[in-house]
C-alpha cells in the first residue's frame, strides 16, 4: 500500500485528541481513565499493534502536549513520531495533523485520520479500510442506523422521513490517500469549511469515498455516561489491564 515516505512510513496515523469535551460536563475525556489507563491510550495501543501501521501522529490540545508525551512513555508507544497542538476546530486539528503526516510519509501513503475519543476500534477494521484503499481515495466504517433518522424544522416540525436502508453512521478510524486528502484540507482550513467528518473534506473534490463494514463497539465517548459503558464493554472484552 502507498510509496515509501521520507522516513519510510507507508501508513501512517494521526489520531485526533485536541477537543475540548464540552459535552462531558467538565471532564477531558481524553485522559479519563477508562479500565485504569487514560482513554486516549486504547487508540493509541490500536495503532501500536497494527502492523500496516508506520508511523503514529498526536495532535494534543495546545498545553496538552506533555500530558501525551508521558502516554506514550507509561506505555512504551514507540510508533508516535510527532505529538502536535490542534486547533479550536477539529478541521484545524486534522490539519495539523496531515501537515506532519506529510513530513513523515510521500504523498502516495494511506493516513488513517481517527479519533482519540473511540477506543474500540480493531484491527481487523483497519485492515478493512486499508484495503478497501485500492480503488478508492477514501474508506469509512459505517453502520446501519437502530433508529429512523426525520429531518425536522425549526428543531420540531418534522419534514421528512428518511429511507433508512440508504442511511449509514459513519466512524473512524477513515482511510485516505495521503496526498489528496492533505490537499483537500488545505482548502477547507484556507476557506474555513464546516467539516464534522473527514471524508466529506473529499468528497467536495469529488474524490471516491467507500464504505466498509463498521464495528457497533466502535461508538465515540461523547456524554458522560458513554464512559461508563465503555467499562462494560472493556469487561467484555477481556481487555482490561
Ligand atoms: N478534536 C480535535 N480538535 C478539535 C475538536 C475535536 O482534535 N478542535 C478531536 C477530539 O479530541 C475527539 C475527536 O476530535 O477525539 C472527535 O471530536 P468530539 O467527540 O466532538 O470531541 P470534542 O470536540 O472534544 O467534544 P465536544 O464536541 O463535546 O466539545
Ligand atoms: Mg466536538
Amino acid at each position: 500500500m502507498g510509496d515509501k515516505g521520507p522516513n519510510g512510513a507507508r501508513v501512517v496515523a494521526v489520531v485526533l485528541a485536541a477537543g475540548s469535551s464540552e459535552r462531558m460536563e467538565g471532564r477531558d475525556k481524553i485522559y479519563a481513565p477508562l479500565g485504569g489507563r487514560p482513554l486516549i491510550y486504547y487508540s493509541l495501543a490500536l495503532f501500536e499493534e497494527c502492523a500496516e501501521v508506520d508511523a503514529v501522529i498526536v495532535v494534543a490540545a495546545a498545553g496538552s502536549e506533555n500530558e501525551t508525551r508521558a502516554v506514550a512513555r507509561d506505555y512504551g508507544l514507540a510508533k508516535i513520531r510527532e505529538v502536535v497542538a490542534g486547533g479550536v476546530e477539529r478541521r484545524d486539528s486534522a490539519a495539523a495533523g496531515l501537515s506532519a503526516a506529510t513530513s513523515v510519509a510521500s504523498p502516495g501513503a494511506a493516513v488513517l485520520i481517527h479519533d482519540a475519543a473511540r477506543p474500540f476500534a480493531s484491527k481487523t477494521l483497519v485492515r478493512r479500510l486499508l484495503e478497501a484503499l485500492v480503488d478508492a481515495d477514501g474508506a469509512v466504517p459505517a453502520i446501519r442506523p437502530a433508529d429512523t433518522v426525520k429531518r425536522v424544522a425549526e428543531e420540531r416540525d418534522v419534514v421528512a422521513t428518511l429511507a433508512r436502508d440508504v442511511l449509514r453512521l459513519v466512524q473512524t478510524p477513515q482511510a485516505f490517500k495521503l496526498g489528496a486528502i492533505a490537499e483537500a484540507y488545505r482548502v477547507a482550513v484556507r476557506e474555513r469549511w464546516p467539516v464534522t467528518d473527514d471524508a466529506a473534506v473529499l468528497e467536495q473534490f469529488g474524490g471516491r469515498v467507500v464504505t466498509v463494514e463498521g464495528e457497533r463497539d466502535n461508538f465515540k465517548i461523547t456524554y458522560p455516561q458513554d464512559l461508563a459503558f465503555a467499562e462494560l464493554v472493556l469487561a467484555r472484552k477481556g481487555a482490561g489491564p
